[in-house]
């Protein structure tokens, strides 16, 4: 996570190297991890020529620094669950229906009782302005106008009022529990004061992880980092406004301690909704029940909590049978294209969020990136459903998918 993050203090020939080779174009269109990006493919420089989201990978690591880009592309270890989350929707299949009036379909849908244009959702990314200086500004304004529900990180570097005047209504609020109860409840009160309708507390990352990738593109970063990165105590909490006013030092926003009745707690402290995100068993989805939760975001974090090498849609089954008919049950993960997204609503999810493929958008071209990534995975999935005789999302059921 950024505020974890000192680039660059290491100067050299060596390094002025490397970044000499990665900013190349034949390196710059080639995807970190080998899947985002179909090889061969040249970054896009106009937004209009992307043919599909991964398209702006290419564009957005051209337009990163190498440190940056790292952080946004990182899986964790050998990035063997972040490349399993796009291996998964192999494994499920659809099962089209034939002789249906599809000259429309609905993609409108409903999540704890609001009405959403369409099931996509923006996951909270921490630290927008690595990507564009505008942050999660530009992301409101673009999940503005394309209808879409928006969770922001604990570690926005824009605030949760600018976030919500800028999207239009208030956002889910994503919070990291911290290793202080204080500090946990002073950020609660802080999104429900801003209006924020919705906690989504992330449960997967309770005792850091190893980000390989990142720490390999940081050391090909020749720039001198230190005016946003050091290791004074607290400083890397200084530019997120959700701490402004908050003694950070000594306080982490991960808590090793965490357990069930940290959840009982929050759910006793706040009215918001209350989401679990980095649910993938079933038994969490029925704990989750017993302890009055509202929903759970099933999530691997992206690939980059734990290395289960397990992808999100395949969790999917099981946590929606233990999450019964009361749980909201929303994905992330690897979402890239409209069958992925139609796959998921087929196992029983209410809504799909997405992470690192808004955020190439936001660095390659701004809000309008944000939009077009959105606007072209709903039209993917507007066509998927269409081709497979689906009028409205109510209609998505679970006989549209197999496995093998
Ligand atoms: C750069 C980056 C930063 C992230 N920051 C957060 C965060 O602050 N809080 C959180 O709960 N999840 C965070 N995530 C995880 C996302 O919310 C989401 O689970 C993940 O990105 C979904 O996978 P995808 O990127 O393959 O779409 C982050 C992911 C990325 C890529």
């Amino acid at each position: 996570m950024a505020p974890a993050e000192h680039f660059g203090e290491q100067q050299g020939n060596r390094r002025r190297f490397l970044r000499f080779l990665l900013g190349s174009p034949l390196l710059a269109s080639r995807p970190v991890s080998g899947w985002q990006t179909a090889p061969g493919s040249g970054a896009i420089a106009d937004l209009r020529d992307a043919l599909n989201v991964m398209d702006f990978e290419a564009a957005a690591r051209q337009k990163l620094p190498p440190a940056h880009f790292g952080y946004l592309a990182t899986g964790v270890d050998d990035d063997v669950t972040l490349t399993a989350n796009r291996e998964g929707f192999k494994r499920f299949q659809l099962r089209p229906r034939r002789m249906v009036d599809v000259s429309h379909a609905d993609l409108r849908t409903e999540i704890f009782g609001t009405a959403w244009e369409h099931p996509i959702s923006l996951a909270p990314v921490g630290s927008q302005k690595a990507f564009h200086p505008e942050g999660e500004l530009a992301v409101a304004r673009g999940a503005r106008s394309m209808q879409a529900l928006q969770i922001l990180s604990t570690v926005t570097t824009c605030s949760v009022e600018q976030v919500n005047e800028a999207a239009g209504r208030p956002v889910w609020f994503q919070l990291y529990p911290t290793s202080r109860w204080e500090i946990t409840e002073k950020l609660v009160r802080h999104a429900e004061s801003a209006g924020c309708p919705v906690l989504v507390l992330t449960v997967d990352l309770p005792v850091g992880r190893h980000t390989e990738t990142l720490e390999r593109m940081k050391r090909t970063d020749t720039r001198n980092c230190a005016a946003c990165h050091n290791s004074a105590p607290g400083h890397a909490f200084q530019r997120k406004p959700m701490f402004g006013g908050i003694d950070m030092t000594g306080v982490g926003v991960y808590n090793a301690a965490v357990t069930w009745e940290f959840a009982r707690r929050l759910r006793e402290t706040t009215r918001m909704k209350l989401v679990l995100k980095g649910i993938q068993t079933r038994e969490d989805a029925q704990l989750c029940r017993e302890h009055g939760i509202d929903g759970i975001i099933v999530s691997n974090h992206g690939g980059r909590a734990e290395e289960t090498g397990r992808s999100t849609i395949e969790c999917l089954p099981e946590v929606v049978a233990g999450a019964g008919d009361k749980l909201t049950v929303l994905v992330d993960g690897g979402f890239r294209r409209g069958t992925d997204i139609f796959k998921a609503l087929a196992l029983g999810v209410r809504g799909v969020s997405i992470g690192r493929p808004y955020c190439w958008g936001l660095a390659a071209f701004g809000q309008a990136g944000v939009e077009k990534v959105i606007e072209l995975l709903r039209a993917e999935l507007e066509l998927i459903m269409r081709q497979c005789g689906v009028r409205s999302i109510a209609e998505i059921s679970r006989s549209f998918v197999t496995t093998p």
